[in-house]
């Protein structure tokens, strides 16, 4: 994914804090970290765990937070170019409809590419193209108060409501919108299909990562990652912050391996010790970053 999809961008101060229980500090769609959002920096990050991508078409950070933790949110927007669109198989290459998607979607796709009677040169593709994830990385007026990024639509069904103001609760109102605004003269059946349309783009496998040993570790490997931006540049807060979060992963990971000593399982002895070990062995390299950093030895840190 672009980094220029995310909109990192800084809007002006709030006025009041949001309360520290209102987190994660949602402002209609947009993610907001704030110092004052009751949870951290590394909360924050976790909470854009990989499968999560569909929501993350706008991330603000406060000037308050970029001042922060300039670093820190490096740190992230690394993590974040690993986040990928789900997968859906109702796409496929060129953002076409593949097979599976059914009749009243495929229509809708015709209806999307074709141009609007008012002003040949647009089309609902125009602006949002197929082959480049349904964005053109421009600022439009499509008639909602001034001009906005072109959203994407892919993985887009997890997004009520829509707009930037969060103002339409389902395709239907979009699509109602467009059709007042651009003069369009949809009749229903061509309104439900695009919706049909929008909801096969839109859709998107396993919102979440199934969990299990092997996701939890490759979302904790993520996740540490930062550690070799923050240990560069010498940022003890977002190591510290690094080091607690995978760390407190790990201990949870290798609970899930009962204990040799544990008698209501029984078998898989070897096993159980060896994932426990590795598991630890990974913990106290962290807790040695985490000293080190602490203690402003980067060199040190950084050779774990
Ligand atoms: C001129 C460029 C342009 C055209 C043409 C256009 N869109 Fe959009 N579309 C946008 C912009 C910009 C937004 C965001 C508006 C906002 O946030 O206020 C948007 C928002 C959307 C959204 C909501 C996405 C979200 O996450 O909020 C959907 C769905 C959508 N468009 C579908 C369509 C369909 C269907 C058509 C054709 C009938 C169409 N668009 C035509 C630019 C365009």
């Amino acid at each position: 994914m672009n980094v220029d999809d995310l909109r990192l961008t800084f809007p002006p101060k709030r006025a009041r804090p949001p309360s520290r229980n209102d987190w994660p500090c949602r402002d209609h769609k947009k993610l907001v970290w704030h110092p004052d959002c009751g949870s951290d920096l590394a909360e924050f990050t976790r909470d854009l765990a990989p499968g999560r991508a569909g929501i993350l078409t706008d991330i603000h950070l406060t000037e308050q937070a970029e001042r922060h933790n300039a670093v820190g949110v490096g740190g992230i927007v690394v993590y974040i170019q690993d986040i990928d669109f789900l997968p859906n198989p109702r796409l496929g290459p060129g953002g076409r409809l593949t097979a599976q998607a059914d009749d009243a979607a495929q229509r809708g796709e015709r209806l999307f590419t074709k141009p609007f009677p008012h002003d040949p040169g647009l089309s609902c593709a125009a602006c949002h193209i197929p082959s480049a994830a349904f964005v053109d990385h421009q600022q439009r007026d499509v008639g909602s108060g001034g001009l906005f990024k072109t959203p994407t639509l892919l993985n887009a069904n997890s997004n009520a409501p829509y707009f930037h103001d969060g103002r339409y609760d389902n395709y239907d109102q979009v699509v109602a919108h467009f059709d007042r605004v651009f003069g369009l003269d949809l009749g229903s059946q061509d309104r439900s299909d695009l919706v049909a349309y929008m909801t096969a783009v839109g859709d998107g496998l396993q919102p979440y990562e199934p969990d299990g040993v092997i996701p939890r570790l490759t979302e904790i490997t993520d996740f540490a990652s930062v550690l070799s931006t923050a240990i560069p540049a010498h940022d003890t807060e977002v190591i510290t912050l690094a080091v607690d979060t995978v760390g407190s992963e790990l201990c949870e990971l290798t609970e899930r391996f009962p204990a040799p000593k544990n008698t209501s399982v029984s078998g898989g002895w070897d096993e159980r010790r060896l994932a426990r070990a590795a598991l630890k062995g990974l913990v106290l390299c962290l807790r040695r970053i985490g000293l080190a950093g602490s203690v402003g030895h980067f060199d040190e840190a950084a050779t774990e």
